[in-house]
């Protein structure tokens, strides 16, 4: 099929940019000797994570157990780590499950997640593995060291937990020192750390700075999104993930407006300080300043582009975030050149569970 047969709003995923990305970041990783965990919460399809095995990444990330089931139900069952605290009954008893399927480990902040953990596996006869997840200023983890070091060995005494290492999010050269102080309180206490999990696909080309990391979690390295172009970590080719979309309206000489809104690309906005902030990239018109957009409407100032898009164009457009508007669409079109070569499901769309 010819791409302009899809019918839009369409996610389209480029395949050539996507193998390039694919082998580029494996690459790194290989070269370094730190293993490739991608994190599957970008893409949430099956087929997109069998490529990142099949290329040497030994395992996946994925955020909720949802996603972890759906992976793991699709054959990406060879390990997988959840850096999410587990609480309440329901997700415990679909954790024990997963433990049976796959080689599983799970991270932890507090007491209360740790002992949780330990009381539903140890009841049910399993063992899973917990990492402790360090707060370097992005959202949960123990604040210090210290406390990374108690949890830790509280995990290491509870039944029904194999202590596996520490975490962090995101892993930039500077975060290292926590790092280091809190490898150093589990080695004086004679604790494991088989995992030293960094992570974040900007950080990635600098991990090799943190010798401690035995593991990688990158999530949005294979399609990158308008602050990848921004901080040059991707080109416009290499921006594989875009939301294929049609000029509906020309309601003014300087506006544009395009089939594609928050329902299609995400409310992300990025902004690199230099104006109020961008809801895309518009590859065709890349003057074009995607300013807005209500759910279905995405509305372009055009007044930058010469030429300009007329009612009609198709364009393609790379998302801000690719993580939410990959969870905007059921499917995406595997393309090549202009050449449809799969229609791939979003397998794991809507799990926040
Ligand atoms: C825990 C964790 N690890 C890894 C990643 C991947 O980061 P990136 O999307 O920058 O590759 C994320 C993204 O939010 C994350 O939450």
């Amino acid at each position: 099929m010819n791409i302009d047969e899809l019918d839009t709003p369409h996610l389209v995923v480029d395949l050539d940019g996507l193998e390039d990305n694919l082998d580029r970041y494996q690459t790194y990783f290989s070269k370094h000797g730190i293993g490739l965990r991608p994190h599957i919460k970008t893409h949430k399809c099956l087929a997109i994570a069998h490529m990142q095995i099949a290329r040497g990444a030994f395992g996946i990330t994925c955020q909720k157990l949802g996603e972890a089931e759906v992976m793991v139900n699709g054959g990406v069952d060879q390990d997988v780590l959840i850096p999410f605290n587990i609480i309440g009954e329901q997700k415990l008893r679909r954790l024990v499950a997963l433990t049976k399927r796959t080689r599983l480990t799970v991270a932890a902040d507090s007491e209360t997640t740790i002992r949780g953990i330990s009381a539903a596996t140890s009841k049910a006869g399993v063992d899973v593995g917990v990492i402790i997840e360090l707060d370097v200023g992005a959202r949960a983890g123990v604040e210090t060291p210290e406390l990374g070091a108690e949890l830790a060995a509280l995990a290491h005494s509870l039944p029904g937990i194999d202590f596996r290492g520490v975490m962090a999010m995101p892993t930039p050269p500077e975060n290292r020192p926590f790092i280091q102080q809190t490898l150093a309180l589990l080695d004086a206490r004679g604790l494991p750390h088989p995992i030293v999990s960094g992570g974040s696909t900007p950080a990635s080309f600098t991990s090799h700075e943190i010798p401690e990391l035995t593991e990688f979690r990158a999530g949005e390295y294979p399609v990158g999104g308008m602050k990848h172009l921004s901080i040059k970590t991707h080109t416009v080719a290499q921006c594989a993930a875009r939301v294929l979309a049609t000029v509906v309206s020309r309601p003014t000489a300087t506006r544009a407006i395009l089939d594609a809104g928050s329902k299609s690309m995400s409310a992300a906005i990025f902004s690199d300080g230099s104006d109020s902030g961008s809801m895309g990239h518009v590859v065709e018109f890349p003057e074009a300043h995607f300013n807005g957009a209500s759910e279905e409407h995405g509305n372009l100032d055009v007044s930058g582009c010469d030429p300009q898009p007329q009612i009609g164009d198709r364009v393609q457009v790379i998302p801000v975030h690719p993580c939410p508007c990959f969870n905007e669409h059921d499917v995406m079109a595997a393309v090549r050149g202009d050449q449809v070569e799969a229609i791939w499901p979003v397998h794991a769309r809507g799990m926040i569970r």
